[in-house]
């Protein structure tokens, strides 16, 4: 069996190399972001208050998320675009750092990996979900270069958005989520790490797939 771990803070090129990855070896990828994202979406729709844990810790027992074949599921609708809304940007990490909601999701995410081959990205896979991987690979990139990167993906996407904004929002994110208690955003000890900063996609997938064989 073949199971891949990608972690690193957010624009660190984590999504884009475990997809490609996924690609290259014909198997499951699997956005555990998504997920969270999912989850935040369900809480801003309801107008649930991000700081009541109990209320959405209900919500996460009561709701069915899903990552299947590249399309994220909430309650069986797909919400691919509705979870990169700038308000789920902001928000995600709260929702994100209260324990419960993670037993949860990672509980989905074990049974969704098990038997089978799987490329994971997120936070905490190489040290909480897929503590047994044959390889973990840990991205990191300056607090600039992964502002930029965010800035230019949500551009793309037609939205106004403010470079500023989208960098203190970055910064926020990963100081949440490092200094969560319960399965932070941190390197596995057994992780190889990569610093995408001055690398293009191709130039990290050429340092990946020589590692693929050696699990
Ligand atoms: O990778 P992303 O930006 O889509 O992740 C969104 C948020 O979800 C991130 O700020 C923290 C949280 N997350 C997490 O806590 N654990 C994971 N395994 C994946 C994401």
């Amino acid at each position: 069996m073949v199971q891949i771990a990608v972690d690193g803070p957010a624009g660190s090129g984590k999504s884009t190399i475990a997809k490609k990855i996924a690609e290259y070896l014909n198997i499951t990828y699997i956005d555990t972001g998504a997920m969270y994202r999912a989850l935040t979406y369900k809480v801003l729709v309801n107008n649930v208050d991000v700081q009541d844990e109990d209320a959405i810790i209900k919500l996460a027992r009561e709701s069915d998320i899903k990552f299947f074949q590249g399309d994220i599921y909430l309650d069986n609708n797909i919400v691919n675009e509705e979870i990169r809304l700038p308000e789920v940007n902001k928000n995600v990490s709260y929702v994100a750092k209260i324990p419960q909601v993670r037993k949860i999701l990672i509980g989905i995410q074990k049974k969704a990996a098990s038997n089978r081959d799987v490329v994971m990205d997120g936070r905490d896979i190489g040290t909480h979900v897929l503590t047994n991987a044959n390889l973990k690979i840990f991205l990191t990139a300056t607090v600039e270069q992964r502002s930029r990167r965010r800035y230019e993906e949500l551009k793309n996407k037609g939205l106004d958005v403010n470079f500023d904004d989208v960098k203190r929002d970055i910064i926020n994110r990963d100081k949440i989520d490092r200094e969560r208690k319960f399965s932070p955003l941190a390197k596995a000890d057994d992780a190889i790490v990569i610093d995408t900063t001055d690398l293009s996609v191709a130039d990290v997938i050429n340092k990946i797939i020589p590692l693929l064989g050696e699990g």
